[in-house]
């Protein structure tokens, strides 16, 4: 007798579940190329392919990082490449009990017409380019739809939206989960009232978007801003942004979303885990509620390592601090 073995691939939904339950959060290490470099550059380091990968190498392979950390966002660049031991970085994630994820979108221009507001690039061949991704591992993909309150328009944040759905259903067609992502950035000294109504007004939009693409909320995630002040007008507290968070989501996101992960947009962060602490200690959370945030997590372990091997250890371990408070803000 034959025994013929499958390997059962999970349900997007599933993944979407793995991804933002179970105590953990999604790291988000996919800075495009020039973003990356001036990140570098601005520590001192030579930026470089090398040093790109010697980075992103550094913080996957941080020991213990996966008891924090389900998935990890790729760039392009990276996605490609290989660990100094010879596995490519997809392949090392799944090995590490990571998924694998890659940012998809090419960056925002100018929107013609519609002063500075910008729209997302990325949908031209997406579709073969999420059938390579998924063939070579990707579990899921991110879209970033950028919102600023000083220049956004109705018009801008309607095409916005409508990227982010065609993306989304390009994603399941393709078995990618897709996250979902527009940001409200929080430079400018606008107040708390004023960033609740964009992003409430950025949200129903992308919701109307998805639902009219046909996109099915249960294998989605959504990775929106907290509702704060902007970054230059007096502060509110954690629990003040909690509760003005928890209450645009409520209004705009289908309780069949099965998880919220949070950038972290600029905030310091002991400031976004103390809102993703006040925000799991609300009730009537219909969604995982957890973190997928880039700079709050990974700043000080750049800094630490300064491009210098002997550093890997220290900054790895600032990496690991900054990972199991964001986890910790999740219990
Ligand atoms: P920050 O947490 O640094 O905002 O980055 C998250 C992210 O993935 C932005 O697209």
């Amino acid at each position: 007798m034959t025994t013929t073995l499958r390997t059962v691939q999970p349900t997007l939904a599933e993944t979407a579940q793995l991804m933002t339950g179970g105590g953990r959060g999604v790291l988000a290490a996919d800075e495009s190329i020039a973003t990356m470099s001036s990140r570098l550059e601005a520590e001192g380091i030579p930026a470089g392919a090398a040093t790109r990968r010697d980075y992103r190498e550094l913080l996957l392979t941080a020991d213990g990082l996966s008891d924090f950390v389900s998935g990890f966002i790729l760039a392009d660049e990276t996605f490609g490449q290989e660990l100094s031991d010879g596995r490519p970085f997809p392949e090392a994630c799944r090995e590490l009990g990571i998924l694998p994820g890659i940012k998809v979108d090419t960056g925002t221009s100018l929107l013609p017409g519609q002063g500075g507001a910008l729209i997302t690039e990325g949908l031209d061949r997406l579709g073969a380019r999420l059938a390579s991704y998924a063939e070579r591992g990707a579990a899921f993909a991110k879209w970033r739809a950028v919102i600023d309150i000083t220049t956004i328009t109705e018009y801008a944040m309607h095409v916005n939206a409508q990227a982010l759905a065609r993306y989304a259903a390009l994603c399941h067609q393709n078995g990618i989960v897709p996250v979902v992502e527009p940001e409200v950035l929080c430079g400018g000294d606008h107040d708390l009232a004023t960033c609740a109504r964009v992003s409430r007004l950025a949200l129903s939009s992308v919701f109307e978007e998805l639902a009219v693409a046909g996109v099915d909320l249960s294998g989605i995630v959504l990775k929106p801003n907290f509702v704060t002040p902007g970054l230059d007008a007096p502060a509110a507290s954690a629990h003040v942004v909690a509760t003005a968070t928890l209450e645009v989501l409520l209004g705009a996101v289908p309780a069949t979303v099965p998880g919220i992960a949070f950038l972290s947009g600029g905030h310091p962060t002991a400031d976004v885990c103390a809102f993703l602490s006040e925000l799991n200690a609300l009730p009537e959370r219909p969604w995982n509620v957890t973190f997928s945030f880039g700079r709050a997590l990974v700043s000080d372990a750049l800094r630490a390592w300064a491009g210098d091997p002997a550093n890997v250890t220290a900054a790895q371990r600032r990496l690991l601090d900054n990972c199991r408070e964001a986890a910790d803000a999740l219990r």
